[in-house]
């Protein structure tokens, strides 16, 4: 079936079956090779793209349920690398592998959206369906702290307010 909905921004239609996952739909069809697929259940948050804003697990998504919806990835998280999350993950030299940090990001940044100071306990819950084989947990919390820290710069297409 044709599924229009945006895509970073961009108007974009896709011409496969209703069930496709949305995490397909991104990799395969429209060669957006930045999210990735772990474990294919909703179970380690590698996937995490937001749909109208909210972190959402893309291997679990039907395609037919986008339809009209506005998907952010992570190329699209900001035109440059420049979103407050990529900077302080940066400095913090957070990933090690790197297979799983798009998708924390992608969570790290709907928390800051609605949660602009998040507390340890916030920063927990928000981003427990986010698996790290190799435990950058820490570094992760420390660097969503000081994300929040920074003065607002660069918007992203989802929306999040301190970017
Ligand atoms: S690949 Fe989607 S949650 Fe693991
Ligand atoms: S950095 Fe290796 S899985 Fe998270």
């Amino acid at each position: 079936m044709a599924i229009s909905f945006k895509v970073n921004g961009k108007s974009t239609t896709v011409d496969v079956p209703a069930d496709m996952p949305l995490l397909w739909v991104l990799r395969d069809v429209l060669d957006m090779k930045g999210t990735k697929f772990g474990c294919g259940i909703a179970q380690c948050g590698a996937c995490t793209v937001h749909v109208n804003g909210v972190a959402t697990k893309s291997c679990t998504r039907k395609a037919s349920t986008v339809a009209g919806t506005e998907v952010s990835t992570i190329e699209g998280l900001s035109p440059d690398g420049t979103h407050a999350l990529q900077r302080a993950w940066e400095e913090l030299d957070v990933p090690q592998c790197g297979y799983c940090q798009a998708g924390q990001l992608m969570a790290a940044a709907s928390l800051l959206a609605k949660t602009p100071n998040p507390t340890d306990v916030d920063i927990d819950a928000a981003m427990n369906g986010n698996i790290c084989r190799c435990a950058t947990y820490l570094r992760i919390r420390q660097a969503i702290h000081r994300a929040a820290a920074m003065p607002a710069a660069v918007g992203t297409r989802s929306g999040e307010s301190n970017q």
